[in-house]
This record gives C-alpha cells, structure tokens and sequence, in this order.
C-alpha cells in the first residue's frame, strides 16, 4: 500500500502568510501542518509515501522531512507544475504508485479521533482487496465540498452504500462532505487517466469517485460525532486548527499527530532513533513530549 500527501496549490486564500511559504509547513500549534496528514497515512500503515507539491514548495518541504527515515518510512517527493486538479496526483505518482493500492490525503487535512487507526486499517484492506473509500463529514455549508448522498444498509457496522457523490453542488443532496483522504485500489493512475477537466478546468477528485461508483467499486465510512475532521486552508480554520490542537494537547499532556511517536509504538524505529529526534528539536515542548513517550510516560 503506497501513500500521496497532496500539498500544493497557490495557497493564495492565505496570503500574505504563505506568499515565501508554503501553507502546508505553516504552524497549528506546535508543529507545521503536514505532520498531520502525514501521521493520518502512518496510522493507516503505509510507510511508503510521495509528498506533491509546487516547484517553489517541494524543495522546503523536502528540507524538513528528508527521506523519512527518521520515522523509519521511505518518502519521496514530486512536483506539480501547476495546481491542475487532485486527481491528478495519480498521473503524477504513476511510476511510485505502480501495481499497488493507494492513498491520498491533501496536505490542509487534519483528522482525529480514538479509533481512527481501525478505519484508516478497514479501508487500507479494502483498498488492497480492489475496492475505494472515501469517508464522510458532517458538515452544515455542504456547498463547499464534495459531497455524498448514502444509505445506510442493514447489518453492515462497517460503511454505507454511496448513491451519488458530486463536487460542490449548488443543491447539495446531503450535509456530508467528502473530506481529503482518499483509498484506491491498483490501477488508479489508469482510472486517473480517464478523468475530463470540470467546468471550473480541474481534473476533479471527484469525477475519479464517481468512476469507481459506477463500477460498484466505491465504499464509504462515515467519521461520526467521536472525530474532529477539519481543512486547515483558510484563516478562520487555520485559527480554529489551533485552538483545537492546542487544547486537546494541554488538556490532555499528550501531543496528538507526532510521526516519530507513532512510528516508535508501531516498532518502525526504536529508542535511539526517537532520543535521536527528540535532541534535533531542542528545548521545544514538542521534543520534551518525545522524550516522555521514550520514559514510558505515554503508553498510546
Ligand atoms: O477538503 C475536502 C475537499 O477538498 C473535498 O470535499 C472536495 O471534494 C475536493 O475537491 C477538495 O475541495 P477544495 O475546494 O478544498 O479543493 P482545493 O482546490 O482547495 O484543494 C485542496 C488542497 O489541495 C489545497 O490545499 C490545495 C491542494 N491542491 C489543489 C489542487 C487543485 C494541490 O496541491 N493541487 C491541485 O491541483
């Protein structure tokens, strides 16, 4: 199972922050924003990722990730020339995804929630069993996303059946967005190539779901009342992000999204790896947290 972190766009909806910066390295709270998605894909067990991004962006971003073998992952790095549509990330990673599953996760996406790890793993065995996820959010200005029309089915605790899904609808015919993170199964660069530019001239996410759709090959979860799902890329969200963050992690003394505490309790690197880590973050908050996790003060 391979993995996409999407993390480019003009990002002008932030200027003047992300005018020499990229937004995905901006802050939300106390670590810069791909840590995030990056630690979603980790929960899901792939430890083979492509990072995208612009040509100005992928160079920083490549300087503060490297090639992952802090958090015992491979990660390589790509550019998109211009911010043609999300789908096109799987035309882009063709030759890094090859004959494998895979997922995408943009690089503004920000999830949480206690058994998170369990879904992200359901729809990592689906994926590899030929089927696509796509996971569903509350949300109350459905006209802003993509968005999914379902029912649930009897007996099935798992997902429910997608009737339709449809980008940013005018007449949207549920409140549950389509959030950023994606599963497919082999063969996506081959669908992705099938993909016609929108009215708007993107290659759209959402034209590739509804491809697996009419092929009986798209399944969805929802993330309910016990999951916070937010996209950092705006100033009010990048704010609300924040706050969130900052709050759970006080409250509870715990930092949440770390990729090299994961990787830690996943066994992808050991002790010295993570003392090794802790030490290049200095006397930040953050790196005193690693080095709690490798006292055995956190457990989870
Ligand atoms: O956040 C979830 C939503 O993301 C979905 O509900 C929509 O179906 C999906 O189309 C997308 O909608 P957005 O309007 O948020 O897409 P946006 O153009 O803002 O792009 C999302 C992120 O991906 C953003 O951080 C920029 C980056 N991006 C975007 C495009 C179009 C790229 O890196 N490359 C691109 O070509």
């Amino acid at each position: 199972m391979k993995g996409i972190i999407l993390a480019g766009g003009a990002g002008t909806r932030l200027y003047p922050l992300t005018i020499v910066t990229s937004k995905q390295l901006l802050p939300v709270y106390d670590k810069p924003m791909i840590y995030y998605p990056l630690s979603t894909l980790m929960l899901a067990r792939i430890r083979e990722v492509l990072i995208i991004s612009t040509p100005e962006d992928t160079p920083r971003i490549r300087q503060l990730l490297g090639d992952g073998s802090q958090f015992g992952m491979e990660l390589t790095y790509a550019v998109q020339e211009k911010p043609e549509g999300l789908a096109q990330a799987f035309t882009i990673g063709r030759d890094f995804i090859g004959d494998e599953a895979c997922a995408m996760v943009l690089g503004d996406n920000i999830f949480y929630g206690n058994g998170l790890n369990h879904k992200l793993m359901d729809a990592t065995r689906d994926a590899e069993a030929g089927k696509a996820t796509i996971f569903g959010y509350y949300v109350e200005d459905p006209q802003r996303f993509g968005i999914m029309e379902f029912e649930k089915e009897d007996g099935d605790k798992h997902g429910v059946k997608v009737i339709s899904v449809e980008e940013k609808p005018a007449d949207p015919k549920s409140n549950y967005a389509i959030v950023g993170l994606y599963f497919y199964p082999e063969g996506v660069s081959d669908m992705a190539d099938k993909v016609k530019p929108s009215a708007r001239g993107e290659l759209e996410i959402t034209t590739l779901n509804d491809m697996y759709l009419q092929e009986g090959r798209l399944h969805a979860q929802l993330l309910g009342r016990g999951y916070t799902w937010m996209d950092a890329g705006t100033f009010d969200s990048l704010q609300r992000a924040t706050d969130f963050v900052s709050m759970i992690e006080q409250y509870q003394g715990m930092t949440i999204s770390a990729p090299e505490e994961i990787a830690y309790h996943f066994g992808w690197i050991d002790g010295d790896k993570l003392r090794e880590s802790a030490a290049r973050y200095g006397k930040s908050p953050y790196g005193d947290r690693l080095l709690a996790v490798l006292e055995g003060k956190v457990v989870i």
